[in-house]
């Protein structure tokens, strides 16, 4: 569908396009769904969570290039039927690159951007992928063929220059020398504005020209992404065109300048609160992008008629640079590029708010008069003049004196200025030629040599730079790594990459590969330490991250296609090798569950995309000699909520200091940012050569390094049903871990008490006693409340008071103190309307605590949410692991009101009980009606039971008189019928009661075990202690179960006396 909108009559408005691709294999795997939906020049997003909630944006141009395509023999991407929806390369190009060019042959600058999120396809829209050519190519072939086309009317210039800002640093990517630290300099000229000091501007006068030109700066690209360790979907792509139209005739000259931009990828930063990072210096990377977005909302605000004071330009490279595309001389376009997919909502929305901000953008476009030609036509002029004066001097018959021999010399340096203007292009257009034909030459040599020889090439997170690098395993023996100092040596860089890092071998057409001791290579998810042999198609990564595919001789080599082999391929492969792979997400018979879990997949995808970069820290630390290692973790894998519903699941990383142990815990955007910070580090320590800064950073500038902070160990979950029926509760629970680990077992108790304080159980006094407290000064105030307190129907409790303790008594087994003594731990909690959580002291270097730790909570009156979340939810313990130097978290009290006894008021507002005032007003009406039927079904009813009740009453004056001995027995029946159902609830909860003692007694049981110092006395004493818990405990079980069955066969023996009656 190509959907032209509204030509913005006389305004140089920015044109915006936005264009969806197809899905990606990732998109596939998670069964995801399109949510984008395009008519005519509107586009429509809906949001995945809400489909209700969709919005829609209109825009000059909209291409779905999401369905309806096949790829013909040629391997182009078109559409099924003719005139179908499917927006292929060659109608974005009609629409937006022929705008470019036209407006460039006029005069005007123009400028092209792609914006979106990182693989949406704007480098697939401005370069493209094979035959499938982007808006350049084909705009740089439609150029040309205009040029030719046009020579008779002017002469025409064109020159080409390829650039990336990375980090704020300009790369020239034609450039023949090596590259310059800091990158090239951004200066500001009166006429030209800013630009590019000692940017190489290569004359050009072929597609073909500039094709190759831009494989090369895609090459220069790769080396420096490898070279700098970095990303480069985190750089932008500039590439700038420029035209010079000399029309002789007329004695004008045109001059334009082309950018065509290549953005970074645009993912938003997530900084909540807790994500936040010490070191911000990170979002430098997205300076330009961020700049950028301030550029366009500011001018679109002026648009708007909104007072702007100031649009800042100067604040980033790439906003400088494209200074005159936004807000001045140029005619602008952007193509948006966007996900269709459910799981990237986010990024597409923010994309399309993102572009209807660029939309409103006004520019200044003039044609352009080159300064070179007003130069040359006011020396022409200025030669008429001369000559003019040298005639007038002939016919009044002067002679050669100095005058004329001046304004002769004058003529001459004119003309040879004039003359130099004109052959300087030739000449630059030559030279660049030559160098073409050398370039042009090694290009046809890689091309020879990859139809006669194996080789490896490079594989790349951009799509757009795999394959780019290629290395050549001719016969023989062949040394791989960073050294170059041989014939038979392939040079490679990288992180992790030795001098020498491996041998390769082809010998009687076998490849194979030998590491050499030490360096890490992995081939096919597996890490190889002995000579291998390569098939086709094998998967190499040598270092830290340098992935590389393996394609066999030509006589092993099928059609099949290449780029199954992407790097989401070889980072799924790694995974896999380590058990983390996307089948675990599937059920046990390999089959696809109906909705894969969202959160899940999006861990399973984050995981692989962090892995690499985890491998490269671990590698600069190393290096670097950080002594920190990194590792991933899933965060709340076997976690739960209070109500029990699993938490959301997330990538985190857990950093540990080798030696000291210290630990931390760093969010995925913190480390993504500490990374690039790491890779600036490590760049001017290790790589930076000689007269490289290797101070050590200070700590607070160190990205390796943090200030310590309590650790979220784990989690017990201590449900609360008990306290609905006022029972108290002893637990032995197991603090797990977010990846499931048990941490530690915790003893707790929830017990009802009065408001004085705590209802000891003989349970609890048992406790005590095993623990060797004495209970005699805490027991003076206690009062045991009777049997009568517990409830049989728990919504008594509703309006009432309720106090409980929560008691916690010890903490065994502590993981986290067992790996390394000096450490502490807190235990955290928040009950119900707490606003704060509460932290027990902080107790350190014991593996086994004894907390003796008692909160008293009150709910003044029992609402229903109480009453609810003491039915549904349970108290979440946290176990928080201290580490020396880090502060210990403490209880704050701000908000938390206290009764006269000290204990913390819950409950405080019942939301249900406002709410239910402000409703009631309006519900009343509605409620009345509904009073009203059911007053009448009840009258109804109530003449029906009037009626059955005298006939059962006459049936019962019969029977009494009739059979008299039944009587006591009748009697009976009024009377037993509540009381059955009341005894067996009082003898399940007697059982319940006696059940949670029993357990606790197998706990304890199960914890017991012998000290690890104990001798042969030692064991025989352990054994006979165990012996005599295991026969209170079978006595206790054994007393449990007998009181059960006499409670049962007595309701049992009732039931039946009852239905004895009845029969
Ligand atoms: N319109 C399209 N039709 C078919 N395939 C597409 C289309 N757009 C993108 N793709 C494919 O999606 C993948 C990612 O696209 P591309 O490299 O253009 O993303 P990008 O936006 O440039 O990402 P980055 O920010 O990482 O550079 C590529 O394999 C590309 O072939
Ligand atoms: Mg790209």
């Amino acid at each position: 569908m190509r959907a032209r909108g509204m030509e913005m009559a006389g305004k140089d408005c920015v044109k915006v396009a936005v264009r969806v691709r197809p899905f990606n294999k990732r998109e596939r795997d998670a069964g995801s769904r399109c949510i984008i939906s395009m008519t005519s020049n509107n586009i429509s997003i809906q949001d995945p969570r809400n489909p209700q909630n969709s919005r829609t944006f209109t825009f000059d141009y909209t291409y779905w290039s999401h369905s309806g395509f096949s790829r013909n023999k040629d391997g182009l991407f078109v559409s099924e039927e003719t005139g179908g929806r499917y927006a292929d390369q060659a109608s974005v190009f009609l629409d937006l690159g022929q705008g470019i060019l036209d407006n460039a042959l006029q005069g005007y600058n123009a400028t092209l951007l792609a914006y979106g999120q990182t693989g949406s396809g704007k480098s697939y829209s401005m370069v493209g992928y094979g035959p499938n050519k982007g808006l350049i190519p084909t705009l740089c072939e439609r150029l040309f063929q205009s040029v030719r086309s046009m020579q008779d009317s002017r002469q025409c210039q064109v020159f080409f220059s390829m650039l990336e800002i990375y980090n704020e640093q300009v790369v020239d990517l034609l450039s023949k020398t090596s590259r310059s630290a800091g990158g090239l300099r951004v200066r500001e000229d009166q006429q030209r504005g800013f630009y590019v000091e000692g940017l190489r501007r290569v004359p050009c006068d072929s597609a073909v020209q500039v094709e190759q030109l831009m494989e090369q700066g895609t090459r220069t690209r790769t080396t420096a992404a490898t070279h700098m360790n970095a990303n480069s979907s985190r750089s932008h792509m500039l590439i700038i065109i420029q035209l010079k139209q000399i029309f002789s005739k007329d004695c004008i000259t045109k001059q334009s300048n082309i950018y065509l931009v290549d953005l970074a990828g645009s993912e938003r930063q997530r900084s909540s609160g807790s994500e936040a990072d010490r070191l911000k210096e990170g979002t430098a990377i997205n300076l330009s992008l961020t700049t950028l977005g301030n550029v366009i909302s500011a001018l679109a605000d002026m648009t708007l008629g909104k007072k702007v004071v100031h649009i800042p330009y100067r604040d980033s490279v790439l906003t400088k640079l494209l200074q005159s595309a936004l807000g001045g001389n140029s005619r602008t376009v952007m193509i948006a590029t966007l996900s269709p997919a459910d799981i990237c909502y986010e990024e597409s929305l923010s994309t399309l708010r993102y572009a209807e901000r660029a939309k409103r953008i006004q520019n200044k476009a003039v044609v352009n008069e080159s300064p070179t030609e007003r130069l040359m036509k006011e020396l022409k002029a200025e030669n008429a003049k001369l000559l003019l004066r040298l005639s007038r001097m002939g016919q009044e018959g002067r002679k050669a004196d100095d005058e004329t021999k001046e304004l002769r010399r004058l003529l001459t340096h004119n003309e040879l200025q004039i003359r130099a203007i004109q052959t300087l292009w030739e000449q630059h257009l030559q030279e660049a030629l030559k160098d073409w034909e050398t370039q042009y030459a090694t290009i046809t040599q890689e091309r020879r040599m990859m139809q006669m020889h194996p080789y490896i090439m490079n594989i790349n997170e951009d799509a757009q730079l795999s394959g780019v690098v290629k290395l050549f395993i001719q016969e023989g023996e062949w040394d791989i790594g960073l050294a170059d100092n041989s014939p038979r040596s392939l040079c490679i860089r990288g992180l992790g990459i030795q001098e020498k890092h491996a041998v390769f071998s082809n010998q009687q057409r076998r490849v194979s590969i030998t590491p050499v001791s030490g360096s890490k290579a992995i081939v096919n998810g597996v890490p190889v330490s002995k000579r291998i042999e390569l098939q086709h198609l094998d998967r190499l990564v040598l270092g830290s991250n340098g992935t590389y595919l393996f394609i066999g001789f030509p006589s092993e080599r099928s059609v099949e296609d290449w780029s199954r082999y992407d790097y989401d391929y070889f980072q799924s492969e790694l995974a896999a090798a380590e058990g983390f792979h996307i089948q675990s997400l599937y059920d046990d018979q390999g089959h696809r569950p109906h909705q894969p879990d969202p959160s899940l997949l999006a861990v399973f995808y984050d995981y692989i995309k962090l892995m690499p970069m985890v491998t490269e820290a671990n590698q600069m630390s190393e290096e670097l000699k950080k002594g920190v290692e990194f590792k991933l973790e899933i965060k709340n894998l076997a976690m739960s909520d209070s109500k029990g519903h699993d938490l959301e699941k997330d990538i985190a990383v857990r950093v540990t200091s080798v030696e000291s142990k210290q630990v931390w815990m760093w969010s995925k955007a913190k480390f993504v940012n500490r990374k690039f910070l790491m890779e600036e580090v490590y760049q001017q320590q290790v790589v930076g050569g000689e007269g490289a800064d290797r101070a050590p950073l200070p700590r607070d500038r160190d990205p390796f390094w943090d200030p310590l902070e309590p650790l979220h160990l784990g989690s017990a979950h201590l449900w609360l049903q008990s306290l609905a029926f006022r029972i108290p509760l002893e637990e032995q629970v197991e603090v797990v871990g977010p990846e499931g680990t048990e941490e530690a077992i915790l003893q707790a108790q929830l017990v009802p008490c009065s408001p004085t304080g705590l209802w000891v159980t003989f349970l609890h006094l048992n406790v005590l006693k095993e623990l060797n407290i004495s209970g005699a000064v805490i027991f003076i105030y206690c009062r045991p409340l009777g049997e009568d307190d517990i409830l049989i129907d728990p919504s008594e409790l509703l309006g009432k008071r309720l106090d409980f303790q929560l008691v916690l008594d010890q903490c065994c087994g502590l993981r986290w103190v067992k790996e390394a003594r000096n450490r502490g731990v807190q235990i955290g909690f928040q009950v119900f309307d707490c606003p704060q959580p509460l932290y027990t002291p902080a107790v350190w270097h014991n593996v086994n605590l004894l907390l003796d730790h008692r909160v008293q909570f009150t709910a003044l009156r029992t609402s229903q949410e109480l009453f609810s979340y003491l039915q549904s939810n349970a108290l979440v313990l946290e176990l928080w692991g201290l580490q020396e130097g880090c502060s210990e978290l403490v209880s704050c009290m701000d908000g938390v009101k206290m009764t006269q006894e000290d204990s913390i008021i819950i409950d405080k507002i019942s939301p249900s009980e406002h709410s239910t005032a402000e409703t009631r007003g309006s519900d009343l009406s509605s409620s009345l009606r509904t009073l009203h039927q059911d007053l009448e079904q009840l009258r109804n009813a109530n003449a029906a039971l009037t009626k059955e009740n005298s006939a059962l009453r006459e049936q019962l004056n019969s029977a009494r008189n009739g059979v008299e001995n039944n009587r006591g027995r009748q009697e009976r029946r009024g009377s037993l019928r509540p009381s059955c159902d009341a005894e067996f609830a009082k003898a399940l909860k007697v059982f319940y009661h006696s059940m949670t003692s029993v357990r606790g007694q197998l706990q304890r049981l199960r914890r017991h075990r012998p000290s690890e110092e104990a001798d042969l006395l030692g064991l025989r004493l352990f054994v006979d202690e165990h012996t005599y818990l295991l026969k209170d405990f079978s006595e206790q079980l054994e007393q449990c179960v007998t009181t059960l069955k006499q409670d049962v066969a007595v309701i049992v023996r009732r039931k039946r006396e009852k239905s004895g009656i009845w029969s």
